[in-house]
């Protein structure tokens, strides 16, 4: 049932993508995300900048949303989210409104739209507590004054969303997690070989990616992946490969920073020239 919503709300992120695309409206979003590096002794000023990185890049915001103060499109402008914020809901600080409209999005829905953003805090977009106070910052600033740092506490931040952060960084530090593996052991780990030759023309239960790189730009490999019955390729079944990654709780585990390794190790495949 979640995977289905997610599934769904992705189908919904990549058509929002491409019809951005296919209406040449100028954005920077980056295919597939990048991480931004926070250091704990940052500054607000410093964090509006790390905050503007996540929200065009990992945070995958600028892929629904725009900045520009044309207000009428599908999703709400984000000009003036710093002036407004504070106002929106009654009781809550610009903050807490924010801070609610990012890990619990559904909760007010904003007057004109309908719901379609999902929890930013859950994969697979997955940002961490402290990830989301830079995304803050950079909001608080668009048409208004940023005032959070790293030590802001809001009531939304999980103690398991920050145990799972400290965790993570224990064991990058303790040598080689989940996050440093290669593409090609990532590609081994989530059992994409079973269906997918890297090395031969010749398909298995899913075509062959042996000239990924030449036929798909990145993009498309990471809406393949993502979102594998949006296009399906022909003479193949479609559903099996969803099924099989669901099954194996593929997109509760992958991280945008293995999502990308992932899709760069697929593009760097060009057996066919
Ligand atoms: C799949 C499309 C989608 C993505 C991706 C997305 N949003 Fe949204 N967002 C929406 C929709 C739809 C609404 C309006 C419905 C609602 O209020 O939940 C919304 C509402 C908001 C609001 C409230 C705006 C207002 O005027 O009060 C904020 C703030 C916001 N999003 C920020 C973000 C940020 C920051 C990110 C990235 C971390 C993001 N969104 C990613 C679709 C998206
Ligand atoms: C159970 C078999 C199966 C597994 C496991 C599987 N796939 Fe697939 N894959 C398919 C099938 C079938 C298709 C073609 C139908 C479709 O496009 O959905 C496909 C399509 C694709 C495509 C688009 C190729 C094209 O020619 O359109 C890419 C890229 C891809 N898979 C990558 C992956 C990656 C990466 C993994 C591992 C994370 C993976 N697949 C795991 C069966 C599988």
């Amino acid at each position: 049932m979640m995977n289905a919503l997610k599934i769904c709300v992705f189908t919904v992120l990549v058509a929002a993508f491409y019809s951005y695309v296919s209406q040449m409206v100028p954005q920077k979003v980056t295919y597939p995300p990048e991480e931004t590096e926070l250091g704990a002794d940052m500054t607000t000023e410093e964090l509006v900048v790390a905050g503007e990185e996540i929200a065009s890049g990992k945070g995958t915001c600028l892929t629904c949303h725009t900045v520009s103060g044309d207000t009428g499109g599908r999703f709400p402008d984000l000009a003036n989210i710093g002036l407004v914020a504070a106002d929106r809901k009654e009781g809550f600080s610009d903050v807490e409104y924010l801070a609610e409209s990012l890990y619990d999005p559904n909760e007010y829905i904003v007057e004109g739209f309908l719901p379609g953003m999902t929890p930013i805090s859950d994969p697979p977009i997955d940002l961490n507590d402290q990830e989301i106070l830079a995304v803050i910052a950079y909001l608080q600033s668009l048409g208004g004054v940023a005032t959070v740092t790293l030590d802001t506490e809001l009531r939304w931040q999980s103690e398991e969303n920050s145990a799972a952060a400290a965790a993570s960084q224990a064991s990058a530090a303790a040598g080689p997690s989940a996050e440093n593996l290669s593409g090609e052991e990532l590609f081994a780990m989530y059992a994409c070989g079973t269906c997918h030759s890297v090395t031969e023309p010749t398909p298995l239960l899913g075509p062959s990616l042996y000239n990924a790189g030449n036929d798909f730009s990145t993009a498309e490999l990471y809406e393949a992946i993502m979102d594998p019955d949006a296009v399906v390729a022909e003479e193949f079944t479609a559903g099996l490969m969803s099924a099989q990654l669901n099954a194996t709780g593929f997109y509760d585990k992958i991280s945008s920073g293995q999502l990308k390794t992932l899709v760069d190790y697929l593009a760097m495949q060009k057996g066919g020239s």
